[in-house]
């Protein structure tokens, strides 16, 4: 057997242990494998890469992807489908394996329902992808929100400052949920709830008044304010029409300066989450997402997804993972609230 692979869209940490154990998996099973570079713009350029034991050697703690990434989408390039098929016609492959998120996997849905033979591996820091427990990348930025949490908190300290840390999650809470449970922060806002400035600045006062000098606010990129309550950003469109979230911090820190006269100060973490290191989490995830990808296409699961449930890895669908998006469910942010206000 022999199987085309590629990573698409944004990178995460995680990802080359993916393609390590793809290939190694592979080296035991009679199966190769040509490495697409850039997602699927190496499949509809047919830009290749050699993907064997040697080229995937020595990749398991690196963060990004020896293969390039791209948000290249097939389903919208002319020909897609064609040009898909005849890079898999001149390389001879029997299929191929997608590692993505949302527009990654999507597209992987979309061509398999044509015919062609995809397997998807689901990425992704923000952990919002349906039909897996948690994603690659996802634990590593936690890890790193938590990591700047524990710095900003003694400089937050020293001078009595409030300090909003904006962290990335464009549909859904996870990053920030996790890191402000796990930082110690004392304010959580998500993009699965609204909220209302005047509260948090009413629950950072109460905070202030009675045991605290100094507070950590975590904000995800994408939450929002109640409408009609402070300005939004308006965020301009990435080159797939999407809003280029970040910066949600910067109306929100002065809001709370103003209404509370605590200084506050702000930190957008950016892709620093999405760069360096994986957490050993990842690695075994990336790990056995790839080993069981392999042993899928040989068992001819075309069109599925493997997927973490529990302690397992299974498989679902490929289309699940265009389906509703997985956002923080309201008893976890409840939890959440015994700690926040
Ligand atoms: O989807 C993951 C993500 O990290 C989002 O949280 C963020 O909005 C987006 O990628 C940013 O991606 P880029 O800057 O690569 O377009």
């Amino acid at each position: 057997m022999r199987l085309g692979v590629l990573t698409g869209g944004g990178d995460c940490p995680g990802l080359n242990a993916v393609i390590r154990a793809i290939v190694r998996t592979g080296a035991q099973r009679d199966v190769t494998f040509v490495g697409f570079q850039d997602g699927w713009r190496g499949v509809l350029d047919d830009e290749t890469m050699v993907l064997d034991p040697v080229t995937a050697r020595g990749i398991l703690h690196r963060g990004g992807t020896i293969l390039g990434s791209s948000g290249v989408n097939p389903m919208r390039a002319d020909d897609g489908p064609e040009r898909i098929r005849g890079a898999m016609e001149r390389h001879g492959l029997d299929g191929l394996v997608a590692i993505g998120g949302e527009g990654t996997l999507g597209a992987g849905a979309a061509l398999s329902d044509l015919g062609i033979p995809v397997i998807g591996v689901p990425k992704t820091i923000d952990n919002d992808l349906a039909g897996t427990d948690v994603t690659v990348g996802f634990h590593t930025a936690v890890q790193v929100a938590t990591d700047v949490i524990d710095r900003l908190h003694t400089t937050a300290e020293s001078h009595d400052r409030v300090i909003v840390i904006e962290v990335m999650g464009r549909n859904a809470g996870w990053i920030a949920l996790y890191a402000a449970l796990t930082g110690g922060a004392d304010m959580l806002m998500i993009p699965e709830k609204p909220f209302d400035i005047e509260d948090a600045c009413a629950h950072l006062r109460h905070r202030h008044m009675n045991y605290a000098s100094f507070s950590i606010v975590v904000v995800a990129e994408g939450a929002e304010p109640e409408a009609g309550t402070m300005p939004r950003p308006d965020y301009p469109l990435d080159e797939n029409g999407y809003p280029r979230l970040g910066g949600i911090s910067n109306m929100v820190a002065p809001e709370i300066e103003k209404r509370t006269g605590f200084e506050t100060r702000v930190t957008i973490l950016g892709h620093v989450q999405r760069g360096g290191t994986p957490v050993a989490f990842d690695r075994m995830l990336g790990t056995r997402f790839g080993i069981a990808a392999v042993e899928l296409a040989s068992a001819g699961g075309w069109g599925r997804m493997v997927s973490r449930q529990g302690q397992d890895v299974a498989d679902v669908p490929l289309a699940e993972a265009t389906g509703p998006r997985k956002v923080v469910p309201e008893e976890l942010y409840h939890e959440a609230e015994i700690f926040f206000g």
